[in-house]
């Protein structure tokens, strides 16, 4: 995603570039996100409650780095990342942490149906969705919401200028970070909460 990042092992920059080549749909940027954006990301993210966190998109875990950073414990976090070389690395890099190679977007079948599978406390999702029709991204995003905790929330990093997912009344509200400049391009967290949750408000760009 961007192009400055202290926190990024140089070697990590090939890989990613040659799986934006390979898939660029799938990849949705040319290299890993910067640390001051995984920082913003991990700000928002409503780790502050009891239970797990489950990452989609990970990448080679610029965001696990800086949730570990943050302070969460690497046995709370599950990361679900669909490239094969880049969630055997993952697991390498993060041993503690629960990598699973698979399907993001299709969580009954990588995690198994709603009613069985653990709450999470906050889902960050860096997935790109930008080709995915508007309504799809909304009901995905529902049924993501259908796996948080009371009081959970979504981000997403994404450098969309406008919210990549518009709130969906009785569902969830979408509001942002602030920008982060030095980000190329300069770009915002994108956070979603539950419709009727106060903090939503809170957060408004
Ligand atoms: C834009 S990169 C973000 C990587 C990292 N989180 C960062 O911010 O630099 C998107 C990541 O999502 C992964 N991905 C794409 N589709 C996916 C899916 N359906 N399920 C899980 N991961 C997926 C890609 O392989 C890639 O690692």
């Amino acid at each position: 995603m961007s192009r400055t990042t202290s926190q990024t092992p140089e070697s990590d920059w090939l890989p990613f570039l040659a799986n934006w080549v390979r898939s660029p749909i799938k990849m949705g940027a040319i290299a890993p996100s910067s640390r001051a954006y995984c920082s913003m990301m991990v700000s928002h993210a409503t780790t502050d409650l009891d239970g797990p966190i489950l990452e989609l998109g990970p990448g080679l875990g610029v965001v696990t780095r800086a949730l570990l950073t943050h302070g969460v414990a690497p046995e709370r976090i599950t990361s679900i990342e669909y490239e094969g070389d880049f969630a055997r690395k993952l697991q390498q890099r993060f041993p503690k942490v629960n990598v699973i190679h698979g399907d993001g977007l299709d969580l009954d079948k990588t995690l198994g149906p709603v009613d069985s599978a653990p709450k999470y406390a906050a889902i960050l999702f860096a997935i790109p969705i930008v080709n995915m029709p508007h309504a799809r991204r909304q009901d995905l995003f529902a049924r993501y919401f259908e796996r948080l905790l009371p009081g959970g929330n979504l981000t997403q990093l994404s450098y969309m200028v406008t919210p990549p997912v518009r709130s969906l009344p009785g569902v969830f509200k979408t509001s942002s970070s602030k920008r982060v400049w030095s980000n190329i391009p300069p770009a915002r967290v994108w956070i979603y909460h539950a419709d009727g949750d106060e903090r939503c408000e809170d957060m408004a760009a």
